[in-house]
C-alpha cells in the first residue's frame, strides 16, 4: 500500500512569529489522518517548527538543500545541517528553484544523491510549463526530468523517494490540472518508473500532485487511483484550509 502524503510548502512565507501562530493552529486541528502530514517552513524556522511539532504526527521538512557536505558555499545549507535540526525529508527540484535559481537536472541529480547518502527522504518535484502542454510535449518533458535526475539510482533508492508532479502553469495561478489530467500524467509517471525499475517499484512510489490544490478540489483530485496526495502551496498557509485538504482523503 502506497503512503498517502499531504505536504505544505510554505515557500518564502511566515517569519518566526507567523510560523509559531500557524503551528499553534495546526496543532489544535491535528487529528488522526490516513495521510502522512508534512510542513516545509523556511530554513530559519525549521528548528523552532521541529521543536514545536516533534510530539505530533506532523513532520517538518526542508524546501531545498545543497549537495556538498560543507565548504565554501556562502548562503547554502547541507543535508547534515538539516538533519542536525531534526529534518529527515527535503523537497528538491521545485519549479521555482529550477526557474529562479537555474537548478538543472544535473544539479538536482547531485542533490538527490547527497540527500539519499545522508539517509534522507526526497520529495522530488517536476512538471511541464504551459508551452509544453500547449504543444503536446508534457509527457516528454516530465519523462526527461525524471530520467535525468533519478534514473542513475538503484531501485532500492526509491523507498526514500516521493515524486511530486507540479505543472508549472497550475502553481499559484488558481488554475488546477483537471483530475483527469492529473491522473493521466501520474499514470504516465508510474509507467515510466515501471519500464525502468519494474512494477513493484513503480507501485510503491507515492506520486503527489501540486498546483492550486484547495479544499474545494482536493477530494476529487485525491480520488484518482495514481494520485497519492498533494504538495500544497498557498492553501497550506491557512490551518483550516490545510486540514480540509488533509481530510479530503
Ligand atoms: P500552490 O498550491 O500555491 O499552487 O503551490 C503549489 C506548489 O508549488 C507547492 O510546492
Amino acid at each position: 500500500m502506497r503512503k498517502q502524503i499531504v505536504a505544505g510548502n510554505w515557500k518564502m512565507n511566515n517569519d518566526l512569529s507567523q510560523t509559531e501562530s500557524l503551528i499553534d493552529a495546526l496543532k489544535s486541528k491535528a487529528q488522526t489522518s490516513n495521510a502522512e502530514v508534512m510542513v516545509a517552513p523556511t530554513f530559519t524556522n525549521l528548528y523552532p517548527a521541529f521543536e514545536a511539532l516533534k510530539t505530533t504526527n506532523i513532520e517538518v521538512v526542508a524546501q531545498n538543500m545543497h549537495f556538498a557536505e560543507n565548504g565554501a558555499y556562502t548562503g547554502e545549507i547541507s543535508a547534515n545541517m538539516l538533519k542536525g535540526v531534526g529534518v529527515q525529508t527535503v523537497i528538491l527540484g521545485h519549479s521555482e528553484r529550477r526557474e529562479y535559481f537555474n537548478e538543472t537536472d544535473e544539479l538536482l541529480a547531485k542533490k538527490v544523491d547527497a540527500a539519499l547518502a545522508n539517509n534522507m527522504r526526497v520529495i522530488f518535484c517536476f512538471g511541464e510549463e504551459l508551452a509544453d502542454r500547449k504543444s503536446g510535449n508534457e509527457e516528454t518533458v516530465v519523462g526527461n526530468q525524471i530520467k535525468n535526475a533519478l534514473f542513475h539510482l538503484e531501485s532500492s533508492a526509491f523507498k526514500n523517494i516521493v515524486l511530486a508532479y507540479e505543472p508549472v502553469w497550475a502553481i499559484g495561478t488558481g488554475e488546477t490540472a483537471s483530475p483527469e489530467q492529473a491522473q493521466d500524467m501520474h499514470a504516465f509517471i508510474r509507467k515510466t518508473l515501471a519500464d525502468k525499475y519494474g512494477n513493484d517499484v513503480a507501485n510503491s512510489v507515492s506520486i503527489l500532485y501540486g498546483g492550486s490544490v484547495k479544499p474545494a478540489n482536493a477530494e476529487e483530485i485525491f480520488s484518482k487511483p495514481d494520485v497519492d496526495g498533494g504538495l500544497i502551496g498557498g492553501a497550506s498557509l491557512n490551518a483550516d484550509d490545510f486540514f480540509a485538504i488533509v481530510n479530503a482523503f
